[in-house]
């Protein structure tokens, strides 16, 4: 029997709305959303058309929150184009008054569970991949929801072009075990620490998130570990 594909299983645990939106964020999400919005057909997606010509990079973010990173990301790296996933609608519509604010073209948004949208991405196609504070589901009885899971590191591995970086942040000890537990197994990725200030610390290039900062705030140490795509034999 063929394993069962995202669509028909359950794969989304958190929430998908919060507040009521305010009337700019609902203008946003009728105006700029539709545009952005990635349509998942039955076909792989075209990344080069998705962005309306080839991009130097591709890059993925997933579950990005209040969209922090990614506004930051989109804005220091034009020439890249990247796709952020996010089911949560208040953090759809703050990541786009950010992009509203900052001008940035190059990002486009699938707003449902990434596993759905990872499905449809082409092999060896996306360079970087971003899995910022991932909800920790924390009782034991939950941890099957967590999203990093041997299946999504295997599909991860697969969009994932050789010697792009997975880069992954979480701020609960257990999660963090957890993570490198799986991830070392994996046949297809590469830990690239080699001192405890490489996961320690976060590079120039990550800035922080909303969740991190309430972390650090609580007095939480996160861990910020980067990974390379194995080169393919
Ligand atoms: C703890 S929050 C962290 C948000 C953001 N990365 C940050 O650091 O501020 C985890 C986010 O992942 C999103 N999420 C949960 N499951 C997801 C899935 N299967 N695909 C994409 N995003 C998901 C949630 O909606 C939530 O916004």
């Amino acid at each position: 029997m063929s394993r069962p594909q995202a669509k028909d299983r359950r794969i989304l645990y958190g929430r998908r709305r919060g507040k009521p939106l305010r009337k700019g964020q609902q203008r946003l999400i009728e105006h700029d959303l539709p545009r952005l919005q990635i349509t998942i057909e039955e076909e792989e997606i075209d990344l080069p058309s998705l962005f309306g010509g080839e991009a130097r990079a591709y890059w993925l973010e997933i579950g990005f929150g209040g969209g922090e990173h990614l506004a930051w990301q989109a804005n220091a790296n034009p020439d890249v184009g990247i796709i952020g996933c996010e089911p949560f609608v208040n953090g759809v519509a703050m990541l786009l008054a950010k992009l509203e604010e900052n001008g940035a073209q190059n990002v486009r948004l699938h707003t449902d569970a990434a596993e759905r949208l990872i499905e449809r991405i082409p092999s060896e196609s996306i360079d970087r991949a971003f899995i910022l504070f991932p909800d920790p589901w924390p009782k034991s009885s939950h941890h099957k929801r967590r999203f990093v899971s041997g299946e999504n590191i295997n599909a991860l591995a697969r969009i994932m072009k050789s010697g792009g970086e997975l880069r992954i942040a979480t701020d609960h000890t257990d999660y963090g075990a957890w993570i490198l537990w799986h991830m070392l197994r994996s046949d297809h990725f590469l830990w690239q620490a080699e001192s405890p200030d490489d996961w320690r610390s976060r590079p120039a290039d990550w800035p922080p998130t909303r969740y991190e900062m309430k972390a650090v705030g609580k007095g939480l140490r996160p861990v910020y570990y980067r990974f390379l795509r194995k080169n393919r034999a």
